[in-house]
């Protein structure tokens, strides 16, 4: 089978795709996988232009950005990759993760990994994202959706704004573009200046914000495989010393630990499993998704998070780590994966 795995893309998380692709390229062309797989990357630039296999491959194999000379074509399928049989794009964040890229290769009419168009959207959007759970009953955070129309064009409308804010959800809180991922543009705001200067700046990375209310938690993940009767791994515990869970830390080695299974209660766990194969249901999800919690152990309650439909995907990952513990091997799992894409 012919493999086209994308990755790299328009997005804040071009470096983390590029980390994610080494290790999938490397599980395709190891062990078992190796006979039945052939792997054509295309990378694509921060720009957005399409490379074909050469470079693809030099950036594989480097593991570092390529700075573009402007040469070249945007969403172009390079001339040597042809005749692909299965698409993995492993894109994360917006162009990539966010039904783009799964439109446009349903169009072209070949299986790809991962959800379609329309739970990658959902699943990138913050606000639609929080819309689908609260329909499907899974408790959540408090939140306000804000357009950026009310922090930018009025100035008698963002004073009131903020006033909502602070009665509505009180300090600290989160300032979230709704359309990025690995909390990039997020702020943990504790005053009202803070929270104004971060309403500004979240503003200028999407046109959709999302304020959550702080809570004291802890913060544990749950793996999903599958398409229409999915399943759900361990659920794993990440714990640091930051004051959030922003982008440094997710990247640094050493500022983060990955606890899996986390140490919680054989009830919270089922718990976990449960909301998260219904939150992958809710936003339509398909093949992989990572679903984020906060347990409150303080009371014992699980508010969810959020999903990813296209979760970090190094060897070090939660995602493939939560499913080696489960008892699924990461060249198992890229190897599930791609079968579930064909099913
Ligand atoms: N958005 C990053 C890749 C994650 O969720 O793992
Ligand atoms: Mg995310």
């Amino acid at each position: 089978l012919r493999v086209g795995l994308l990755f790299g893309g328009r997005s804040g998380e071009h470096e983390v795709s590029i980390s994610s692709a080494r290790a999938i390229a490397k599980a395709l062309m190891a062990g078992q996988n190796q006979e039945k797989y052939t792997v054509l990357p295309i990378y694509i630039q921060k720009d957005g232009i399409w490379q074909g296999v050469t470079v693809a491959q030099q950036v594989l194999e480097s593991g570092t950005p390529l700075i573009s000379d402007g040469s070249g074509n945007l969403w172009q399928f390079p001339p040597d990759v042809t005749d692909v049989d299965v698409w993995f794009p492993i894109l994360h964040g917006p162009n990539g993760e966010d039904g783009t890229i799964q439109g446009l290769l349903k169009l072209i009419q070949v299986p790809a990994v991962g959800s379609g168009v329309l739970g990658s959207a959902i699943g990138m959007d913050k606000i639609a994202m929080k819309m689908a759970f609260a329909q499907a009953g899974l408790p959540q955070v408090k939140y306000m959706a804000v357009n950026r129309a009310q922090v930018w064009s009025n100035p008698c409308v963002f004073p009131k704004l903020v006033d909502e804010i602070e009665a509505n959800l009180g300090y600290p809180c989160f300032v979230k573009p709704a359309n990025l991922g690995s909390s990039v543009g997020i702020a943990k705001v504790r005053s009202r200046s803070q929270l104004e200067a971060a309403l500004d700046n979240a503003a200028s990375y999407d046109r959709r914000i999302i304020v959550e209310a702080g809570v004291v938690a802890r913060e544990v993940e749950c793996a999903v495989l599958g398409n229409d009767n999915p399943k759900a791994s361990v659920v794993g515990e990440i714990t640091f010393k930051s004051d959030f869970y922003d982008y440094e830390t997710k990247y640094t080695a050493g500022l983060a630990d990955l606890i899996i299974p986390a140490a919680i209660p054989d009830s919270v766990t089922s718990q976990i499993q449960d909301m998260a194969l219904a939150a992958f249901t809710a936003v339509d999800g398909a093949g992989l998704g990572r679903v984020d919690f906060f347990y409150v152990e303080a009371t014992g309650e699980v508010l969810i998070n959020e999903i990813n439909t296209l979760p970090g995907f190094t060897a070090t990952s939660m995602y493939p780590q939560l499913w080696a513990a489960t008892g699924v091997p990461f060249p198992d799992l890229v190897n599930q994966l791609i079968e579930l894409a064909l099913e």
